[in-house]
């Protein structure tokens, strides 16, 4: 069950609850600035246990401060 919109990552408003956000490749981008703010809304629009998996060649520096935790390669989770 797929629902498919349109949304831009640094203008829209985040939906919540999401069990998974995928985002490959489109940070890079992004300023650090936008990234590390779009990393804490991802992280808010997740549920507790939710993961963000975005591209392999893809990190969070400081993945703590933005409210996740590293959950095996280029997956993180909402604590
Ligand atoms: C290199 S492509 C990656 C496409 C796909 N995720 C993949 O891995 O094959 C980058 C994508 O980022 C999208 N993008 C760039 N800025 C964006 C923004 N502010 N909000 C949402 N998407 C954005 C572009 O439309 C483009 O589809």
């Amino acid at each position: 069950m797929i629902t498919w919109r349109r949304h831009d990552l640094l203008r829209d408003t985040y939906e919540r609850s999401f069990d998974i956000i995928c985002c490959r490749n489109v940070v890079i981008y992004f300023t650090e600035a936008a990234k590390t703010e779009l990393y804490k809304r991802f992280c808010d629009s997740l549920r507790p246990g939710g993961l963000l998996f975005l591209g392999a060649t893809e990190s969070i520096p400081n993945v703590r401060s933005v409210g996740l935790l590293p959950s095996g390669l280029t997956f993180y989770r909402r604590p």
